[in-house]
């Protein structure tokens, strides 16, 4: 089904706005589509008994038609209006783990419109146990039809923001209810026979189900050229745009969080590596050791490769205390608290995956789990996102950060502003190009933040000044002309500027577009180490070694344009426009910059 906007905003609710919640409970039971907090992961909500309404959830998600929705409920009553028959093994697991981080599957009752189940004869039955979505599941008064409220494809949304950034535009409203605690979409288990069946494993393992029903639950897994028992098995998954590389943990590593506790999970410990025994040091480096391997070999293989990993907090710090300059400018890092607490890294999963993805890395690697319990959802979930593999479906975008830039504004608790800093001779020619690209690229991009704070915005500018400049001139209309044409950014309007002490104190950082003046820069003011490189030595900085096609190494050759033909400016604003663009995350992570 085709994706079309229909809403000019999204409306962003917190969930202590009851009259708000309120209202979006009324726009449920009007036929609209309202995205909301569960404990495992936000929904999508629609009436389970309107058909149109749940053929809107459909479209906003792209999703399959073949792919049933389940129903969320508040109360364990509305299970009789839902279904037809309930098992003595739905029963058991309805008494024990509702409400709760499972889908009953059971037979359907004739009210349940068969879009909602895909035209199966069976309905899964979910009751949230998060408060937030008690208090909005009541205020609606129906069962409301919801599958996980991401694109359908990406990792499903954890923070109302994910939900944002997927669905703004195409739903009527979000309500926030803060992080989803558990992280991971629910245990579905098909009871429609005797003896229950895991569809997809959750917080409720195979151990506690087998606990309560007496039975030991097999795992519905696919064989060849079975049709999938949970139509969406045959759907790509949780896929982001990189590739997702699975680093498991060495043998016998002691886990922790494979049955749920209750506990939180989401502080991220310091780790002083110096403070450890040799025995834990050893056990950190263990653990860490597959993780710099593999990055070596992807950087030896491609130098300009960007790399995210979803890893421990004892895995970054070793990555740090290797202190290789050139390794680091290449990795971002998602850390969701000890190297071997599952319950974190599911709880951090998708949204570690969305905010690498985000970062623009082109691989994820990420720790892998061996337990047996909340261990097999999250290696479900991290295998499905590596396999890359399935019908890739309608609401797969091939560029998700287009989206971004239709978000409303972001409120930050404060807000920082950095720059960037061109510097040429005279600021009529490469340097303004070079300060028109980089504002266009963060123009792309906002917002930013922080990147150890979310909640702190940062603005972000570009500027460029010369060392020989006069004030106040026009730019040179040879390189006006051919900015415009490759990138259709006007740079006309630029008045050169000269530079001074304090515009080089005002920027964060300043590039040069040849050696010779970054020289004298630093020749004058010898405080500015560490801010000032040339084009060329803050790419050699970066290890960024590019080669051309015959395997040759290319350095960074900027040619003087002035005065040359029409080609030549091209040429050269092509070039630079390739460096800044290359440059750029490089650029973030120095000035300690992320984007949201
Ligand atoms: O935790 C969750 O379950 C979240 C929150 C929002 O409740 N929901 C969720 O929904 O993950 P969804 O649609 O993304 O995943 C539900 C899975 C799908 O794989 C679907 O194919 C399967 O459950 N399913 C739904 N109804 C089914 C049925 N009648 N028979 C077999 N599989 C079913
Ligand atoms: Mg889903």
């Amino acid at each position: 089904m085709e994706r079309r906007k229909k809403f000019n905003q999204t409306l962003f609710i917190d969930i202590n706005d009851t009259e708000a919640v309120k209202d979006a409970a009324e726009k449920i039971r009007a036929g609209e589509v309202v995205a909301f907090p569960t404990e495992t992961v936000y929904g999508l909500g629609a009436n389970a008994f309107d058909t149109k309404a749940v053929d809107k959830i459909f479209e906003a998600k792209g999703r399959p038609g073949d792919n049933p929705l389940i129903c969320h409920i508040w109360n364990k009553d509305q299970i009789e209006e839902l279904t037809s028959e309930v098992t003595p093994a739905a029963r058991k697991l309805i008494d024990s783990f509702m409400p709760g981080p499972i889908t009953v599957i059971m037979r359907k009752s004739d009210k349940v419109p068969s879009n909602v189940t895909a035209g199966l004869d069976t309905v899964g039955v979910r009751m949230p146990s998060s408060p937030a979505a008690a208090k909005f599941l009541e205020l609606c008064g129906v069962p409301v039809a919801a599958p996980s409220a991401n694109l359908s494809g990406s990792p499903s949304p954890t923070r109302a923001m994910h939900v944002m950034d997927d669905m703004y535009g195409y739903i009527y409203a979000v309500i926030d209810g803060g992080d989803s605690d558990f992280g991971l979409e629910s245990t579905v288990v098909d009871c429609t026979g005797d003896a229950p069946v895991i569809l997809r494993p959750g917080a409720v393992t195979a151990d506690a189900i087998l606990k309560v029903t007496g039975y030991e639950c097999s795992t519905g897994k696919l064989a060849e050229g079975e049709t999938p028992k949970a139509p969406g098995m045959k759907y790509r998954h949780y896929a982001p745009n990189a590739n997702v590389e699975i680093i498991n943990l060495p043998d016998k590593t002691e886990i922790t969080g494979d049955e749920l506790d209750g506990e939180d999970h989401y502080e991220i410990p310091e780790i002083d590596l110096e403070a450890l025994s040799d025995e834990e040091k050893q056990k950190v480096f263990d653990i860490a050791a597959p993780f710099i391997f593999r990055v070596k070999s992807i950087l030896a293989e491609s130098p300009v490769m960007r790399i995210g990993i979803f890893c421990g907090a004892e895995t970054e710090a070793a990555f740090k205390k290797l202190n290789d300059k050139i390794m680091l400018s290449h990795l971002e890092f998602f850390t969701y608290g000890r190297s071997t607490d599952v319950s974190a890294a599911s709880h951090f999963l998708f949204e570690g995956l969305r905010d690498l993805d985000i970062q623009d890395v082109g691989t994820i690697l990420c720790q892998g789990f061996t337990g047996n319990g909340v261990s097999r959802a999250y290696m479900n979930r991290l295998g499905k996102a590596a396999l890359k593999t399935g019908e890739v479906t309608a609401g797969m975008q091939p560029d998700k950060r287009r989206l971004r830039t239709s978000l409303p504004l972001y409120y930050f608790d404060e807000t920082y502003t950095m720059s960037v800093l061109f510097v040429c001779d005279d600021n009529k020619c490469l340097s303004p190009a070079c300060e028109t690209f980089l504002r266009d690229l963060i123009w792309k991009e906002v917002p930013f933040v922080m990147a150890d704070d979310r909640n702190t915005g940062v603005e972000l500018y570009a500027e460029s000044c010369g060392l020989t400049a006069m004030d106040n001139l026009q730019p040179d209309p040879g390189m006006v002309d051919a900015v415009k044409e490759i990138s259709g950014k006007d740079m006309g309007g630029h008045k050169t500027l000269r530079a001074d002490m304090s515009l080089f104190d005002a920027n964060d950082l300043i590039l040069t577009i040849r050696d010779e003046q970054a020289y004298d820069i630093l020749n004058k003011f010898p405080e500015l180490d560490g801010k000032v490189y040339s084009l060329s030595s803050y790419i050699a900085s970066k290890g960024l070694v590019i080669k051309s096609s015959d395997g040759r190494t290319v350095g960074v050759s900027i040619p003087n344009p002035k005065g040359q033909n029409r080609a030549t400016y091209v040429h050269t604003a092509k070039a630079l426009k390739a460096w800044i663009e290359l440059l750029f995350p490089y650029v973030l992570k120095d000035l300690g910059v992320k984007r949201i």
